[in-house]
């Protein structure tokens, strides 16, 4: 009779997203104590504590099947290790000893209370030193992306978290900020997810109104730019959209690019900016003339990444809330993937009405607000009432355009630059701020 031992099983969680040689000493020390079980972290359990992986789920998934000293793969749905733990009870668990600190902290001192209830145990091999994964997502970022991964992110994006962060790029410098800007607090990482090209920010950076003069061809220019100095996710501000037939054009050209989505208003006749009101003498589209537009923009869509967003301006032009939801309905009906509800209105009141409203639908889509106006409003408040995407308009460009006011009347009054030095930031920094590329 063979009697057969059972192997210690031994079990690993990761994102596997740069797979550097950190992770694979991490893997043969671990087949050393038993049979490893990795439990590959989703997009949702990665992107509630940082930046959302490159390649998604199933890629890294299949690229950790791979590795030499696996046995298994599972799916690690939350950053906790506690619901994998108590399902497999696991020998061992073996990470990194560089999780003793920050946010990982909590979820280290979980597994080691889960891991006692049956004697399991802790193993951290020390962090491999020359290996930054910081350094790395930088080196990929100054790689770039390809059209085909950026276009997917937004969708990802909208699967694995609650919320949403969006803030306003007019340029490649401003792309850069959107890009890297982040903040650690209790050691989380708060970073925005992605970008719009707000058609006020484009048009103001060019001396022009916002009443869809600056064309497409323009437009293109400041997206080219940003692209190239970005991975993250575009929504675009597409205006009306123009006629049915023009709209088509802007689909092609934004899905080419890798764009995630368009946004267009109801809007009709000169579009001007929606913060002017009824006082900017604008019209609403009647809800077929702008079904059509919808209908034609998804017939122009080569893939299923594109995503064509409908911004309803009831609110803005003092139609009624019935008015608001109907176009809602209508506009899903037409097969639109997110409702964008704007309001100029310095308390979120009616935005908070209308999702209370929206949420009541048969069949509802993401939901996006521009929280301009009622700006004390916290993205927690606005998810709690169902939204799903927050876009910070026009940030960038206004508040780089007092500070630039500022330094030009201080050289003005100063006849000199002293003064108007100190607001300014060191040479040696903005000579070195972009990589020469080699
Ligand atoms: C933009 O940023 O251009 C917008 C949002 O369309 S708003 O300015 O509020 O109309
Ligand atoms: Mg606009």
């Amino acid at each position: 009779m063979t009697s057969k031992i059972k192997k210690k099983q031994v079990y690993v969680g990761m994102s596997a997203d740069i797979i550097h040689p950190g992770h694979l000493n991490i893997i043969h020390e671990a087949s050393k104590l038993g049979e490893v079980t990795i439990g590959v972290l989703t997009d949702a359990a990665i992107a509630s504590y940082k930046r959302l992986p490159y390649l998604s789920f199933e890629q890294r998934k299949m690229i950790v099947e791979n590795i030499v000293g696996v046995s298994k793969v599972v799916t690690q749905n939350v950053l906790d290790y506690v619901p994998n733990l108590e399902k497999l009870k696991p020998d061992y668990v073996v990470h990194g000893d560089d999780w003793k600190v920050g946010v990982q902290s909590i979820i280290r001192q979980r597994v080691i209370d889960t891991l006692a209830q049956w004697g399991g145990e802790l193993v951290e091999p020390m962090y491999t030193p020359g290996i930054s994964s910081t350094k790395l997502n930088a080196a990929v970022r100054r790689i770039g992306t390809t059209p085909e991964i950026r276009i997917k992110r937004l969708s990802r994006l909208l699967e694995a978290k609650k919320i949403i962060r969006i803030l306003e790029v007019h340029d490649g410098l401003s792309g850069m900020i959107a890009e890297d800007a982040f903040v650690e607090k209790n050691g989380m990482k708060y970073e925005f997810d992605g970008m719009w090209s707000s058609s006020l920010t484009d048009s103001t950076a060019r001396g022009k109104p916002d009443i869809e003069y600056i064309g497409l061809t323009s437009r293109m220019n400041t997206l080219n730019d940003i692209l190239e100095v970005t991975t993250k996710p575009i929504i675009y501000d597409g205006d009306s959209g123009g006629m049915p037939e023009h709209f088509v054009f802007m689909v092609r050209t934004l899905e080419r690019l890798g764009v995630s989505a368009v946004i267009i208003e109801d809007k009709v006749g000169l579009k001007k900016n929606s913060l002017l009101g009824i006082e900017g003498g604008q019209s609403q589209d009647t809800i077929e003339n702008f079904t059509n537009k919808i209908v034609a923009g998804r017939k122009a869509m080569i893939t299923d990444d594109f995503m064509i967003i409908a911004r309803i301006e009831s609110l803005i032009l003092e139609a009624s809330q019935d008015d608001a939801l109907e176009r809602a309905a209508a506009y899903i009906d037409a097969g639109v993937d997110g409702i964008m509800i704007h309001s100029k209105k310095e308390t979120p009141d009616e935005i908070l009405e209308f999702c209370k409203r929206y949420s009541k639908l048969t069949r509802t889509v993401p939901l996006v607000t521009v929280p301009t106006t009622y700006c004390q409003t916290t993205e927690d408040e606005l998810s709690d009432f169902g939204v799903n995407v927050v876009i910070y308009a026009n940030h960038m460009l206004r508040s780089a355009y007092p500070a630039m006011t500022r330094t030009a009347k201080s050289i003005l009054s100063s006849g000199r630059a002293q003064e108007a030095d100190e607001m300014c930031m060191p040479i040696k920094d903005i000579i070195t701020l972009i990589p020469d590329g080699v």
